[in-house]
């Protein structure tokens, strides 16, 4: 039996009952059988819930570019690492193999050395799909530096707050982005963002679009003839184990997004073990993951999980319906992919096309499909696997967390039974509970309650930059000693977990993690606007869809509705991005709420639904009539 690839049910049960039993020994079979150490940790595991502090492989050195990349060129120079599939299927595609990568990665750590970058500086990488960001990504990690990849849909103003958060004095950025047939002005939006910000002092660009730009003397810099002039040597920093290798961010309940700081040990082991059983992954195979690297689902099984496992990976610039919605599975096709990992949202979108989209290609490479970010609908489920697993290839529904870095509750193919919505079993080494409404621990099955976790993984996020308080009071304060990840699940009556979704203010719209408090701030900042309070909606693609009732200054005056619906959507695209935008608004003299001043949003959600028979327990309510009148006026499609 090897604790690191797990090839069926039975093994399934003994891993994980070790893992459980013995979690240092587990962890640490894992670490040194498999990974490439400058030197080996005193002490597997320290932690506490309470402070909370949590730390794996305390006294190691690494450097995960050496994991990712150095060991393999040993046996798999040649082979492909990044298969680089561009927007235009007209553009050839680009096989990085490991040598090229390594070559590539250390010449961008050369050049950000040479730009004043160095051990524990925070770069943000503000890229599209392209190799660039994989390889900026892995040449901070080569020499120490912090990333901190911000989405490349993000608006100015959100890429700004997240700059100055991290107090990243370096930008990566593109004159351009390709999306479908549009380009984006990705250079335009960093100017506009970087204005008022002192510390950014350079701006390294990379050549995609030729798209015309300004080019801030001092300031900005073309990267391409830095490249050329560089090394492709880089002797890589030796980093301990528990210091920072990036920083995402995530929304929050609250305002601010919260930065989560992973560290490199422990991220390293845990997506690497969690690639390679979740994915199966076998010397051939050609993986692809259609994420963005923006988000937790690309860093941790786009870059460092497959590469740490020498796979091929695929990295695509696209979208799915650019030139038309057959595009996923003509990549399918071409590449011959073996593994492909999407989100619900997306298979919704194609579902609702015609098959032939799908049919006019062979998928038979496919052997593995998975999905992630939001529960998959059983509709959802049904025909992804008829139509793109042709009933043959096993689904694996992961669930997970930027906050946990790896995937947490999931089948793995060809060992556990699957049933559609249900993440089912823990990964080795998780060890969920549910927790009811008093704290107490939920024991047995058929339970449904708040997802906790009671003991810490390896690749568990450590803190939230810059406010280690909030961590604490996120994470660690709702349920005493146990991690609370925010979702609701229930355990069925075999054990298997199916997520029921967010128990806070954070609504899924796509995939995507929205808190309801920075669009309402946004909203709010309308001149017209006293406040708001966004609700999430079920819809057909998207998943949830947020609807916005939004108290007005003047409500019933003249004033065109129509295009103050525009403005406000206008004014999130700006302040969030478009992936915020509302589907549906309100305009209301007022808003639901308790004796103490708290908006019930329970009561708004009941509204949006169309369920006010069941409005619930009112009795709290200050403002009944307040009610009745967003009733009457019940919301509008914008
Ligand atoms: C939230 C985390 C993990 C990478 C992408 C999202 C929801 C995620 C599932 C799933 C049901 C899921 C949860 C979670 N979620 N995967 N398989 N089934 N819900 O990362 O942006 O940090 O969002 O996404 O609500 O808490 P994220």
């Amino acid at each position: 039996m090897s604790n690191y690839h797990i090839k069926n049910l039975e093994e399934y049960w003994q891993v994980y009952r070790k893992s459980i039993n013995e979690p240092e020994i587990f962890w640490s079979e894992i670490a040194e059988e498999h990974f490439l150490w400058r030197k080996k940790w005193d002490k597997v595991l320290e932690w506490d819930f309470d402070k909370p502090s949590i730390k794996w492989y305390q006294g190691a050195e690494l450097n995960i570019t050496e994991n990712c990349i150095d060991r393999h060129l040993f046996n798999r120079a040649d082979k492909t690492a990044i298969l680089f599939e561009p927007n235009n299927p007209q553009e050839k595609a680009q096989h990085i193999t490991y040598k090229q990568l390594s070559e590539r990665v250390n010449k961008m750590a050369n050049v950000l050395k040479s730009q004043g970058v160095n051990k524990g500086d925070r770069v943000c990488i503000y890229l599209p799909m392209i190799p660039e960001l994989a390889i900026s990504v892995l040449a901070c990690a080569r020499i120490g530096a912090i990333h901190s990849v911000v989405f490349a849909g993000f608006s100015a103003d959100a890429l700004a707050t997240r700059i100055k958060d991290s107090g990243s004095k370096m930008i990566i950025t593109s004159d351009g982005a390709y999306r479908g047939n549009k380009t984006i002005e990705l250079k335009k939006i960093v100017d506009e963002a970087i204005v008022d910000i002192d510390i950014v002092n350079k701006v390294l660009v990379v050549n995609r679009t030729k798209t015309k730009i300004n080019m801030k003397n001092g300031r900005d810099i073309w990267l391409a003839p830095l490249l050329i002039k560089s090394s492709d040597i880089c002797e890589a920093t030796i980093m301990k184990a528990e210091d920072p290798l990036f920083i995402l961010y995530t929304s929050g309940s609250t305002g601010k997004p919260k930065g989560m700081v992973h560290t490199t040990a422990g991220y390293m082991v845990y997506s690497a073990y969690t690639f390679k059983n979740i994915f199966q992954y076998q010397e051939k195979d050609v993986y692809w993951c259609t994420a963005d690297i923006g988000w937790i689902t690309g860093h941790s099984y786009i870059i460092y999980g497959p590469l740490a496992n020498g796979a091929t990976t695929v990295m695509f610039e696209g979208i799915p319906s650019y030139p038309d919605y057959g595009r996923f599975w003509e990549i399918v096709e071409k590449h011959k992919i073996t593994q492909f990992y999407t989100a619900p949202t997306a298979i919704r979108a194609l579902a609702k096309e015609k098959l032939d989209y799908v049919n006019r290609y062979d998928l038979s490479s496919l052997k593995i499909l998975g999905t992630v970010g939001e529960p998959i609908n059983e509709e959802a489920w049904h025909w992804y696997n008829d139509n793109i697993g042709k009933g043959k290839s096993p689904i694996v529904d992961t669930w997970w967390q930027t906050e946990t870095g790896g995937i947490m509750i999931s089948p793995i193919p060809f060992s556990t039974p699957t049933i559609p919505t249900y993440a089912t079993l823990p990964l080795p080494g998780i060890q969920p509970v549910l927790v009811g409404n008093d704290g107490e621990e939920l024991q047995g099955n058929n339970k449904e309650g708040k997802l906790c976790m009671k003991f810490p993984w390896p690749g568990m996020a450590r803190t939230i930059w810059d406010n280690h308080k909030r961590f604490k009071d996120t994470y660690f304060s709702e349920v005493k000693n146990m991690y609370f990840t925010g979702d609701g699940a229930l355990r069925n009556a075999v054990g298997y977990y199916r997520i029921t979704g967010r128990t806070d203010d954070v609504i899924i719209v796509s995939g995507h993690n929205l808190g309801t408090a920075p669009i309402e701030d946004a909203i709010n900042e309308h001149p017209a606007v006293v406040e708001s309070a966004i609700v999430g909606f079920p819809h057909s693609i998207k998943g949830n869809a947020l609807c916005g009732y939004i108290t007005l200054k003047q409500y019933g005056e003249s004033r065109d509705h129509d295009n103050l619906k525009a403005e406000i959507n206008q004014m999130i695209t700006e302040r969030i991005g478009g992936i915020a935008k509302l589907d549906q608004i309100q305009f209301t003299v007022g808003l639901p709420k308790n004796r103490s001043g708290k908006i019930m949003r329970r009561i708004l959600r009941k509204i949006t639904l169309g369920d006010i028979e069941n409005l619930g327990d009112t009795s709290t309510l200050l403002n009944p009539e307040v009610v009745e009148l967003i009733i009457e006026g019940r919301a509008v499609k914008v």
